[in-house]
C-alpha cells in the first residue's frame, strides 16, 4: 500500500521523471486550462454546425483519443465518430520525412457529409495536408480541421487549422493522449518532456 502511494506520488508530480531516466516533465497545460479550453470549442463547433443534420468526427489514431472523447461528449450536435491512423514521419531513415502513410482507414463513406479531422498536434503540418488531401478526395459536403495543440514555430506546410486549443512552443510533449515511445499518454495534464 506504502508503495502503491509512493509510486502515485512520482506519477503524479510533474517535475518527477516516471518512465524516461534522465527526462523530466514540465506541465504545459493544467487539466483546468484543457478542460475549458475543450469545453470553449465544442461550443464553438456545436455552433457552427447548429443546422448539419450529422457532423462526421473523424480522429486521428493514437494521440487524439482522449481529446475526442472529451470534445465529442460536450458536443451539444448529432454527431458520430470514426477513426483513422496514418504513420509518423521518420519511422525508416531511407523515407522522406514528410512522407505519410495510412495504416487504418474510416469505416463509413464520408461523401456528402459534414467532416471534422480531430488531430492531437499540428506540427510540420504533413499529417493533416496528408489527412486533408485524401479526404477531401470523397467529396464530403464540408471538411474542417480541429487540433488541440499546434507548434507554429515548426510548419513546413500550410495547413488550414479551423478550430485550435492551444498554440504551444517547440517542445515536445507528452499527456492527453500524446506519447513518447507509447508513454505518458495517460496523463492528464499536457506536460513538456525535457533532458
Ligand atoms: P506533423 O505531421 O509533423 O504535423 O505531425 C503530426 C503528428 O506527429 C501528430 O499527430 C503526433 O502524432 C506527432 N507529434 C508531433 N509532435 C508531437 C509531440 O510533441 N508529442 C507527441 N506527438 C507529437
Ligand atoms: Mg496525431
Amino acid at each position: 500500500m506504502v508503495l502503491a502511494i509512493a509510486v502515485w506520488s512520482l506519477a503524479h508530480c510533474s517535475l518527477l521523471p516516471l518512465y524516461a531516466p534522465g527526462m523530466a516533465l514540465t506541465t504545459l497545460i493544467d487539466d483546468d486550462a484543457i478542460s475549458t479550453r475543450v469545453g470553449e470549442l465544442a461550443d464553438e463547433i456545436s455552433r457552427d454546425y447548429a443546422d448539419a443534420e450529422e457532423l462526421v468526427l473523424i480522429g486521428v489514431l493514437k494521440g487524439s483519443f482522449i481529446f475526442l472523447a472529451d470534445l465529442s461528449r460536450r458536443l451539444t450536435i448529432p454527431h458520430r465518430i470514426e477513426f483513422i491512423s496514418v504513420s509518423s514521419y521518420g519511422e525508416r531513415e531511407s523515407e522522406d520525412p514528410g512522407a505519410v502513410r495510412l495504416i487504418l482507414d474510416v469505416r463509413h463513406d464520408i461523401g456528402g457529409k459534414h467532416v471534422l479531422i480531430v488531430e492531437d498536434i499540428v506540427d510540420t503540418g504533413h499529417t493533416l495536408a496528408y489527412l486533408m488531401r485524401l479526404l477531401s478526395a470523397r467529396l464530403p459536403e464540408s471538411l474542417k480541421a480541429c487540433t488541440l495543440l499546434h507548434k507554429p514555430d515548426r510548419n513546413e506546410v500550410d495547413v488550414t487549422i479551423d478550430y485550435l486549443g492551444f498554440d504551444i512552443p517547440d517542445v515536445w510533449v507528452v499527456g492527453y493522449g500524446l506519447d513518447y515511445a507509447e508513454q505518458y499518454r495517460t496523463l492528464p495534464r499536457i506536460c513538456a518532456l525535457e533532458r
